[in-house]
């Protein structure tokens, strides 16, 4: 019987693992909700932006391409959707610890 749960407990953590939410890091998720980007993106679904996994799928940015693209976004990269204003507010190492995140997902 215990084997019978820890079998069924560890499908379930699987089937969460590839159809669930992207878990946001605590700090990650602050700073994404202090500089406004969750009104527009969302980790795994378009809303007004692309997904960040979107983004990571087709573009596989590094960390460093990412925080440019904060502060002067390129609206041709993604036809199809309204073009992102410029987030020059953005304090540079929020920037850095929001890019370093994006950059990680898959
Ligand atoms: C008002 C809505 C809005 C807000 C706020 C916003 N974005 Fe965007 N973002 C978009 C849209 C629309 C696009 C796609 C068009 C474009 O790139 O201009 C986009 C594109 C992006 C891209 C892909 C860039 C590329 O050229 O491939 C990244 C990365 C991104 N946003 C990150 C962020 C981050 C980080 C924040 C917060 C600091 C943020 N966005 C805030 C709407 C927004």
């Amino acid at each position: 019987m215990k084997k019978l749960i820890a079998t069924l407990l560890l499908i379930g953590s699987i089937a969460t693992l590839s159809h669930g939410q992207t878990r946001i890091p605590p700090n990650v998720q602050k700073l994404l909700q202090k500089n406004t980007c969750l009104a527009c993106h969302n980790a795994d679904k378009r809303l007004v932006g692309p997904a960040y996994k979107e983004v990571m799928k087709k573009k596989k940015y590094k960390a460093d391409e990412i925080v440019a693209l904060i502060y002067k976004p390129n609206p041709k990269n993604w036809p199809g959707y309204p073009p992102m204003a410029p987030m020059s507010q953005v304090p540079k190492n929020e920037a850095a610890i929001i890019a370093k995140w994006i950059a990680s997902l898959k």
